[in-house]
């Protein structure tokens, strides 16, 4: 049975949170997802709430995810993008965020290119704050979204075994997905090349492969994570094609199989490394259904975080 309200104010990683809490989360998100299918689309739960959105990376589906839950909740919305600021002046992030905070806002969406800079924030501030996606760290609005769609197509994920594909060195989508999914009972193996596996993964609970085929003929679900290449300072593999050719999951691969994965994909997507167009846009695919739950998954959060201020 899940609980009535969240076990933290703010929502820092998977990590810090609860079975209990993504069972929650779980069930407010079916309700506001009927509420965003309706013609109105908007109830008045956040009204007289303010929120900034504090994107000091960049980003198009969390930022605008957020902005519509936020919108669809009644709340007033500020957005700042750091591009834009005076941080490009020299100012700090405490000083920006208590400059902004000052003008009374109750709750911080933020991206960060640092690693704990929402956990930083959180012990500075007194607003909420919701991390959407710190650096390699983690981005736990992600996770929610990735299993709640996983949840959709298989049920409850207790022993489902699911696939996490790419760079998982560098991914935060992957650290959350592992806490998550583990968290929920299910079974998760990563694979890559050995130069994009952290080294001690397995002391996750995770199975580790190098192999694409026979780890997809062992999952129920494939999530394929992009390269990041904005965030390798070193070579990690020959070329982006010899990926493509290794690692990179294509129609054939699927069609290969002796039964019908769900594939999945955080975007963006880089079309023909990591996941070529025919499986991206299959019928096997729900990435733009990721996207769908991803609002319904926000406002779930917002709303249940504003209940603990
Ligand atoms: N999945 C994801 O975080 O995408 P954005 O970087 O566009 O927000």
């Amino acid at each position: 049975m899940s609980a009535s309200q969240l076990s933290t104010k703010h929502l820092l990683g998977i990590k810090y949170i609860t079975k209990e809490d993504i069972q929650l989360i779980f069930e407010t998100a079916d309700n506001f997802k009927e509420v965003i299918n309706r013609p109105i689309k908007k109830v008045p739960s956040l009204r007289d709430v303010t929120i900034a959105n504090l994107f000091f990376e960049n980003s198009t589906r969390t930022r605008i995810s957020f902005e519509l839950a936020e919108k669809r909740l009644s709340a007033d919305v500020v957005n700042f993008s750091a591009s834009s600021s005076s941080v490009k002046k020299g100012e700090t992030l405490l000083d920006t965020v208590n400059n902004i905070l000052s003008m009374k806002v109750d709750m911080v969406v933020m991206r960060h290119p640092a690693p704990g800079a929402p956990a930083f924030l959180a012990q500075h501030i007194d607003a909420n704050i919701i991390n959407a996606g710190d650096g390699t760290h983690e981005h736990p609005t992600q996770a929610l979204l990735d299993a709640f769609s996983m949840r959709e197509q298989l049920g409850d994920l207790a022993g489902k075994k699911i696939a996490i594909f790419g760079d998982i060195l560098h991914s935060r989508v992957a650290l959350s997905n592992i806490f998550c999914l583990k968290k929920l009972g299910a079974e998760v193996t990563v694979c890559g090349p050995p130069t994009l596996i952290p080294k001690h993964i397995g002391s996750l609970g995770v199975n580790v492969s190098y192999n694409v085929k026979e780890t997809l003929q062992w999952c129920d679900v494939a999530n394929i994570l992009r390269i990041q290449l904005e965030r390798q300072d070193i070579k990690y593999i020959p070329s982006i094609r010899e990926y493509a050719q290794y690692f990179g999951i294509n129609k054939s691969l699927l069609d290969s199989l002796n039964k019908k994965i769900v594939v999945m994909h955080p975007g963006p997507i880089n079309r023909g490394v990591e996941i070529s167009s025919d499986v991206a846009d299959s019928e096997q695919s729900i990435i733009l259904q990721q996207v769908e739950n991803g609002v319904a998954i926000r406002m779930a959060i917002l709303f249940l975080l504003a209940g603990k201020r």
